[in-house]
């Protein structure tokens, strides 16, 4: 597997373009992506980071990082995922910077999603759906989750966002109709980012070595 991720990471440079600002994602497939882009980086004007996690690796190469207010619109972002399904419709999270990966997402021209044959499911929510919340608003999110859903929310305990936020998991879904489950959880007061990755998904993905 951490073949496919290095394989995964090292192809997506291949959508890089002289003088780009990249969006970059967080994760562990996405460190491959950093240290492959690390070799190029005389070519790249820098890159917009979605976590304190990949804005450490990317400094440490010396690649810049820009802010997303400077920056403007970004012609390309990669990062990984937690689930794929036949639409490129992605949960994500799993590493807790789905806000900032949202984000960049919708800042983004085009969206290449890096990840490992693992990943790719028929149906998003084998992997619990992460759900950033206000911290007071916990409680009360996870009643309205079950409410709507039907899932089990459990709180991830002793993790704060890079934004001072905290995540919810959210067991025992099958996800027909992401997008819909992704309008109707971010209704929810409290509800600061739903780590499904539907209204705007991937535009590529690559599975490890392969674009699919
Ligand atoms: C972080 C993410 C990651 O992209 C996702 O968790 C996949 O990580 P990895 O590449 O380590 O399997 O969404 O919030």
């Amino acid at each position: 597997m951490t073949d496919a991720k290095r394989l995964a990471g090292e192809k997506a440079i291949e959508y890089v373009e002289d003088g780009m600002v990249i969006g970059v994602g967080t994760g562990s497939t996405v460190a491959y992506f950093i240290d492959a882009l690390a070799r190029i980086k005389h070519r790249v004007a820098g890159a917009v980071s979605s976590s304190e996690q990949s804005s450490e690796r990317l400094r440490a190469h010396g690649i810049e990082i820009v802010d997303l207010n400077t920056a403007g619109p970004l012609q390309l972002y990669v990062d990984g995922a937690d689930e794929c399904d036949p639409h490129r419709r992605l949960i994500k999270g799993g590493g807790a910077a789905l806000t900032r990966e949202k984000i960049i997402a919708e800042a983004s021209e085009q969206f290449v999603c890096i990840i490992d044959a693992a990943k790719r499911v028929d149906v998003l929510g084998k992997f619990p759906l992460p759900v950033e919340v206000i911290p007071m608003a916990r409680s009360l999110v996870a009643r309205r989750i079950v409410k709507a859903t039907g899932g089990q929310p459990v709180w991830r305990e002793g993790v704060v966002t890079d934004n001072g936020n905290w995540v919810l998991d959210v067991h025992g879904l099958a996800i027909v109709d992401p997008v819909g489950l992704e309008s109707e959880l971010n209704q929810i007061p409290g509800v600061v980012c739903v780590g499904l990755f539907a209204r705007r998904s991937a535009d590529v993905v690559i599975v490890g070595g392969e674009t699919v």
